[in-house]
C-alpha cells in the first residue's frame, strides 16, 4: 500500500487523515486510478460512487474557459480565472524562435490545474449536483501552486515553432540535418538503446504520435506528456530497487528517459 500524498484539511478531520492507496496499474482506465477521486480520498465522496463526475457531467457543465471562448469538455469543476506565470526560457535560442509564453494554460492544462494547483479540493464537484470536498493537493503533486508555472516543463507554446530550430540537411554543402526536436509526426519513444557508434538510438513505436497529443495539433500542454484517463499511457519497468513506483500517466517510459527522448534529440 502506498500512502497518498494528498494532504488536506485532514489535520482537522481525523477520519480522513490516513488515506492509503493500493497502487495504480497503468492502462487500466480511470476507475481505480489516481484520477478516481473515490479511491484517492479513501472514502466514497460521491454519493453514487461515480468516477467521471469529478471532471465531467452530462448536463449543466461549465461551457467555456477563462477567456469565454475556449470550449471545455463537459467540465464539472470551477475553472481558475487566475493569470499564471509561465515558464521562462533559459535558452536564448528558444526565446528567439518560440517567444515568451503568453498563456501557459491554453487547452486541457487549465483543466489539470483546477485540481493540481492545490487551490480547489480534488473531491469537489459541481456545478452539476454539487458536492463539497476537502482534499487539496500539496507537495510534489501540486503543480502550478500559487498560479506559478515557472518550475514546470514549458507548455502553452507552438511545437512547430520549436521545430524551426532544427537545421535541415543541405545537399549543396553536403551537410546532414541537425535536429534538436523530433518532428510532431513521429511516435513517442518505445525503446532507447546505445548504438555501435556509442550514441543513443531511439525506437519510436509508441501508442501515439507527438502531434496527436498537441492541442489543436500544435500546442504543447500537460496532456502532451500525460494521459489523464490512464488508458494509452505506458507500463513502466519495475524500479531498479524492485518496487513498483507511480506510473505518472506518461506516454513513454521513464527508463532511459524515453519520455524526454521522445521529443528531444540529446
Ligand atoms: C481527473 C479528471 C478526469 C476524469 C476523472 C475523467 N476525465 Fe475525461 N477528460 C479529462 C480532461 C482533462 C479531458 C481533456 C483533455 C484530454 O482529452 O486529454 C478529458 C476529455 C474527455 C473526453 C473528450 C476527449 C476524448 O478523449 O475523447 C471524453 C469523451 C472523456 N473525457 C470521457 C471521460 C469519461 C467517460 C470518464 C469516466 C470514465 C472520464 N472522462 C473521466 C479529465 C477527466
Ligand atoms: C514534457 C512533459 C511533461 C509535461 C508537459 C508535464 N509533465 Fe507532469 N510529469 C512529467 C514527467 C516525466 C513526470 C514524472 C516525474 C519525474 O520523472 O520526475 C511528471 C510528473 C507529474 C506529476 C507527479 C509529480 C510527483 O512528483 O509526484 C504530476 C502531478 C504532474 N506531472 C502533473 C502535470 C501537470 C498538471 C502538467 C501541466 C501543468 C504537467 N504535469 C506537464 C512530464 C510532463
Ligand atoms: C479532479 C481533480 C484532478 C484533475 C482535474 C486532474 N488531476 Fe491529476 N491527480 C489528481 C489526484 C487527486 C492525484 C493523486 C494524488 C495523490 O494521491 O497523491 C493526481 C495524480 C496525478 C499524477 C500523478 C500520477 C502518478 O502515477 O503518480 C499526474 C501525472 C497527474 N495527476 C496529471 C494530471 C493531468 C496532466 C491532468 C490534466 C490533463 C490532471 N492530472 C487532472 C487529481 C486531478
Ligand atoms: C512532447 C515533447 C516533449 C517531451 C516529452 C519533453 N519535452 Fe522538453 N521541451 C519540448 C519542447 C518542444 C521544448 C522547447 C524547445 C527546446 O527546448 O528544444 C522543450 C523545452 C525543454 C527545456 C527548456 C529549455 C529552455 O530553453 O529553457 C528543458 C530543460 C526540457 N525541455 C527538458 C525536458 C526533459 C528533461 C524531459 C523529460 C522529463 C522533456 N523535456 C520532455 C518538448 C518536449
Amino acid at each position: 500500500m502506498k500512502k497518498s500524498t494528498v494532504l488536506a484539511a485532514v489535520v482537522a478531520v481525523a477520519a480522513t487523515a490516513t488515506m492509503s492507496y493500493a497502487g495504480m496499474n497503468a492502462r487500466t482506465g480511470v476507475n481505480g486510478s489516481f484520477h478516481d477521486m473515490n479511491v484517492v480520498s479513501g472514502t466514497t465522496p460521491d454519493v453514487y460512487g461515480r468516477v467521471c463526475v469529478f471532471c465531467h457531467t452530462p448536463h449543466n457543465a461549465v461551457v467555456t474557459g477563462v477567456d469565454g471562448t475556449e470550449r471545455l469538455p463537459l467540465w464539472n469543476k470551477t475553472v481558475s480565472v487566475a493569470t499564471y506565470v509561465p515558464y521562462q526560457w533559459a535558452t536564448p535560442d528558444n526565446l528567439a524562435a518560440i517567444g515568451a509564453i503568453a498563456d501557459p494554460l491554453v487547452g486541457p492544462s487549465r483543466l489539470c490545474v483546477t485540481c493540481h494547483d492545490g487551490s480547489i479540493a480534488v473531491d469537489t464537484h459541481g456545478p452539476a449536483t454539487p458536492e463539497v470536498g476537502i482534499l487539496k493537493l500539496t507537495g510534489n503533486r501540486a503543480i502550478g501552486i500559487g498560479a506559478n508555472l515557472e518550475s514546470t516543463h514549458p507548455i502553452g507554446f507552438k511545437y512547430s515553432d520549436a521545430v524551426k530550430r532544427n537545421i535541415l540537411a543541405d545537399a549543396a554543402l553536403g551537410t546532414t540535418a541537425v535536429d534538436e526536436i523530433v518532428p510532431a509526426s513521429e511516435r513517442f519513444a518505445s525503446a532507447v538503446a546505445i548504438n555501435e557508434a556509442g550514441y543513443t538510438t531511439v525506437t519510436r513505436n509508441g501508442q501515439r504520435t507527438i502531434g496527436s497529443t498537441l492541442f489543436g495539433g500544435d500546442i504543447m500542454t500537460c496532456a502532451t506528456c500525460h494521459e489523464v484517463h490512464n488508458k494509452e499511457n505506458v507500463i513502466n519497468d519495475l524500479s531498479t530497487d524492485g518496487t513498483t513506483r507511480p506510473n505518472y500517466f506518461l506516454y513513454a517510459k521513464e527508463a532511459g528517459s524515453a519520455i524526454c527522448l521522445s521529443c528531444h534529440v540529446k
